[in-house]
């Protein structure tokens, strides 16, 4: 298992362990950090984590540590980062790998997001090559590009970018769009501009390859082409896993568990901030599917695969079945808000063009900057004449400064999801997991539950959401809002 201390992949391991505790031996390859080993970290972030606490508790009958070997690794490196000798230890002795590691940043320099999408799953699949084993590969439902309705999971992997005219369409090529960025790579590392100049040509080249072909950002671009990478392997059994966006556990480790808060959270926290403008399409679901229904997909698709079952793609949403539609949610997230606050007299949600969006920033700006040169005059006034009353002037000017650095933050974050809640409307057929859950056993079946179309969803993002990312992310989001503006 690769990943297994990020936020799916900690779930993933706990359900493992949870269900099927007597697996046999299970591999985890990990990076170390700075001074910090691979072993010690997966003790500390993993073991440790709120995620494994609850499962470890119940010590499963058959279940030991013992189980587990972590493997000081890294993708981005020539065998994953393994020494001969450990790549020759392990040959014949793996079933299969679950390769759950990524970059999920949207626009990261382009080296550092094909470090682990790209070149780490080159690596991954010569390494289950010379392992004999199999692969699972998680992907992204979003590798799709742009989409107006229904994205189906049958859609041909070779060749594939979201411009693509049809089957004939041979224009694009992994290997020669590999070549051509990598070669562009190289020039701009050789340039001799300072690393930042250099970082921002990297996360430029990232965007235009990505927009030149039609994906939304560079995080897909580069999942699209690992996914190519994979199914073009001759000879390797694989599977690829495609999540929409991961959320909020329902039940697993237990209801409300999430990490890291990449999507929703920031929505969340604008809506619980007061948020009333929104700028989304009102007849788009938002695609959100909860991270214990990935983790126990992922492990009945592991086992399909080792049976020589499976399909190549299972996408993993919920608007198939169970749409939650943008508008409904940001009217529910905006009540949920005032509740809270107990202000339930504020004034109802408001869908906004972009436009009108900016107009509204700018006007907030103007009067900012009006109200700041009035403070600075009256505080000037007051020290001139040997008056009090500074103190509250500048406490009143940082109001006013946080306010102009919220609106801003506010509008980069919805700027930067507008592809997922204003310009496209996105529906993933998931038809290949949910006839993967009908071959299951009903005890496999209460183990490895999917059920999408029983969720509640206000219910849902009540109290597995709102509550879960103030209790596990809230925190994290304050210091990335420091570190942002
Ligand atoms: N979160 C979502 O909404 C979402 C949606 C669709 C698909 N996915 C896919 O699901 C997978 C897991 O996502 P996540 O949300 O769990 O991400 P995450 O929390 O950021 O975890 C990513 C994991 O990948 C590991 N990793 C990255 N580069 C690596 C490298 N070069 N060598 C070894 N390990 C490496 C990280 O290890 P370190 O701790 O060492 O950095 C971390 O354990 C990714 O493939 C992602 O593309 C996620």
């Amino acid at each position: 298992m690769i990943g297994a201390n990020g936020f799916l992949g900690k779930v993933l391991l706990g359900m493992l362990i949870d269900r099927f505790p007597d697996l046999k031996h299970l591999h985890i390859l990990m990076r170390p950090k700075g001074p910090v080993p691979a072993r010690e970290r997966f003790v500390k972030d993993v073991l440790g984590s709120p995620a494994l606490k609850p499962v470890l508790a119940k010590a499963p009958a058959g279940w030991s540590v013992e189980k587990i070997t972590v493997l000081p690794g890294d993708i981005g490196e020539d065998r994953c980062g393994l020494s001969e000798a450990a790549v020759t230890s392990l040959e014949g002795r793996v079933d299969l790998i679950v390769n759950c590691a990524g970059l999920v940043e949207f626009f990261p320099p382009v080296d550092e997001s094909f470090k682990s999408n790209v070149d780490g799953v080159e690596r991954v699949v010569a390494l289950a090559k010379r392992l004999g084993a199999k692969l699972l590969h998680v992907s992204t439902c979003y590798v799709c590009g742009p989409a107006d309705g229904v994205v189906e999971e049958t859609e041909p992997v070779p060749g594939f970018y979201p411009r693509r005219k049809g089957p004939d369409d041979h224009a694009f090529d992994h290997r020669a769009e590999l070549v051509y960025t990598r070669e562009r790579i190289r020039a701009i590392r050789d340039s001799g501009d300072a690393a930042g100049a250099t970082a921002d040509r990297l996360t430029e080249l990232g965007r235009m390859r990505s927009s030149h072909w039609g994906w939304v950002n560079t995080y897909t671009y580069a999942k699209s082409i690992g996914e190519q990478i994979v199914v073009s392997e001759p000879g390797l059994d694989h599977a690829i896993v495609r999540p929409a966006i991961v959320e909020s556990a329902l039940h697993f480790p237990f209801p409300g568990w999430v990490e890291g808060g990449r999507t929703a959270a920031p929505l969340v926290l604008m809506a619980m901030g007061g948020l009333r403008h929104w700028t989304i399409r009102k007849d788009a679901p938002l695609e959100v599917v909860p991270v214990d229904f990935v983790a126990s997909s992922i492990l009945t698709v592991s086992a399909l695969l080792m049976h020589g079952r499976h399909e190549q793609v299972y996408q993993l949403g919920t608007a198939d079945v169970n749409p939650l539609l943008l508008e409904p949610l940001v009217e529910l997230l905006h009540s949920e808000a005032r509740r809270r606050q107990r202000r339930p007299l504020a004034r109802p949600v408001r869908i906004v063009t972009a436009q009108r969006a900016r107009e509204r920033r700018v006007n907030l700006q103007r009067r900012i900057k009006r109200a700041q040169a009035v403070l600075f005059a009256v505080k000037k006034t007051l020290e001139a004449a040997g008056l009090p009353g500074h103190r509250p002037i500048t406490k009143i000017a940082t109001a006013l400064r946080m306010l102009d650095l919220q609106s801003l933050f506010r509008e980069q974050t919805l700027e930067l999801y507008q592809p997922f809640i204003l310009h496209n409307s996105f529906v993933f057929e998931c038809e290949n997991i949910r006839a993967a859950y009908r071959q299951l056993s009903p005890r496999d079946r209460d183990l490895l539950p999917w059920t999408p179309e029983t969720i509640d969803w206000r219910t849902y993002w009540v109290h597995h959401q709102i509550d879960g990312i103030e209790k596990w992310v809230q925190q994290e989001a304050v210091k990335d809002f420091t570190f942002k503006v």
